[in-house]
């Protein structure tokens, strides 16, 4: 395992995170509680010591089960938590709320859930257009002041909502999308997080299975399962992006002897990401990351994976689909 400091906390964590989203069930089709503390378990045994998880995850469902997974191991303070606010819902349906009221109840929540008296960092989860983000930073840096959580982290957050969260706290952190196939940030998010001493926690590092090497055209999805709405997964562009897979996996064979899965995770951590997010929820999707290690993707090799990305993905597609509604402008 590699380990990374968030800059201004002293926390020294796994570079590699275990994502709880599919844990919780919610859009992936449902939760088996046996194997997902089993794979918390799985991981932790690997070398992570980073957990994250949120609220809107099953509803309390994911946080329960991190809690409940640490409880047996009774390893609260060898493992980071991180955890999330500002993500309200209603009958299922979500929407954004980052109102002072609302972040301190579902904070409290978060606590009871996890069975714990402090997170080691709290992300707001979806910045909310109708709060100011400098009063938002003020609510989550009390928590801070009082020791209820060690670091402070924004996510799907733009430099110019960041700039303005800054004026109102510190911050640590930021989370958003990336992985070989959902660029976005390498135009100005990541500069920014580098210039401002701001740790990268990357989220999807698989592309939500994509990259696994698992997927084909074949593969059903069950019930609320995300990937029947994502883009991706659809035609007419998932031959496309599973012509990429292939390519890749065939690049990993070749160049390193490993598998396209520990290609993707490696081109996060050597691409500059600090911590790249893993979801899994079976013991068994825990089994390659000890093969993550003690190798490094060289420059040929990136140019090499630009190449195949410029030969094989004519029509992209980013990760707009998940992001959650305003609550105004949500009544549609
Ligand atoms: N801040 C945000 O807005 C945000 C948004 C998204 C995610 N996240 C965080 O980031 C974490 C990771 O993102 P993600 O879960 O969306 O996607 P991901 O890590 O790109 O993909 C996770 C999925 O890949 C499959 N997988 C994992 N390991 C595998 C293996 N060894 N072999 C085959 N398939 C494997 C699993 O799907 P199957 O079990 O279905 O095969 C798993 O649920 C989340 O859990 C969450 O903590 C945050």
């Amino acid at each position: 395992m590699e380990f990374t400091e968030i800059p201004g906390t002293g926390l020294q964590v796994s570079r590699i995170a275990l994502g709880t989203w599919a844990i919780g069930g919610w859009m992936w089709g449902g939760t088996d509680e046996d194997q997902a503390i089993k794979t918390i378990h799985a991981a932790l045994e690997k070398g992570v010591n980073l957990i994250d998880t949120a609220p809107v995850y099953g509803f309390g469902r994911s946080e329960e089960i991190v809690g409940k997974a640490l409880a047996q191991k009774n390893c609260r303070d060898r493992v980071f938590i991180s955890t999330k606010t500002g993500l309200d819902w209603q009958d299922g349906k979500v929407f954004r709320n980052c109102s002072p009221d609302y972040l301190r109840r579902n904070f409290a929540d978060s606590l009871k859930n996890l069975q714990t008296d402090y997170v080691d960092i709290l992300f707001v989860h979806w910045p909310d257009p109708l709060e100011p983000f400098e009063e938002t930073a003020r609510v989550l840096n009390q928590f801070l002041r009082a020791g209820k959580i060690r670091a402070v982290g924004v996510s799907n957050y733009s430099p110019e909502q960041i700039g303005a969260f800054q004026r109102g706290g510190a911050l640590h952190l930021v989370q958003p999308p990336y992985n070989i196939f959902e660029r976005e940030i390498e135009g100005d998010l990541m500069p920014f997080c580098h210039q401002n001493h701001l740790a990268l926690m990357t989220y999807g590092a698989l592309c939500r299975g994509l990259l696994s090497g698992t997927v084909n055209a074949a593969r059903a999805y069950e019930a609320d399962d995300l990937r029947k709405v994502d883009p991706k997964f659809k035609e007419p562009r998932l031959t496309q992006y599973l012509a990429a897979v292939e390519r890749l996996e065939h690049l990993a064979r070749e160049r390193f002897g490993r598998g396209v899965l520990h290609l993707a995770v490696r081109w996060v951590l050597d691409h500059g990401g600090d911590i790249a997010l893993w979801g899994g929820r079976r013991p068994e999707q825990m089994d390659p990351l000890p093969d993550i290690f003690g190798w490094q993707l060289d420059e040929d090799a990136k140019l090499a994976i630009d190449q195949i990305l410029k030969e094989t993905i004519k029509d992209p597609v980013g990760p707009e689909f998940m992001a959650p509604r305003s609550r105004k402008p949500a009544t549609g």
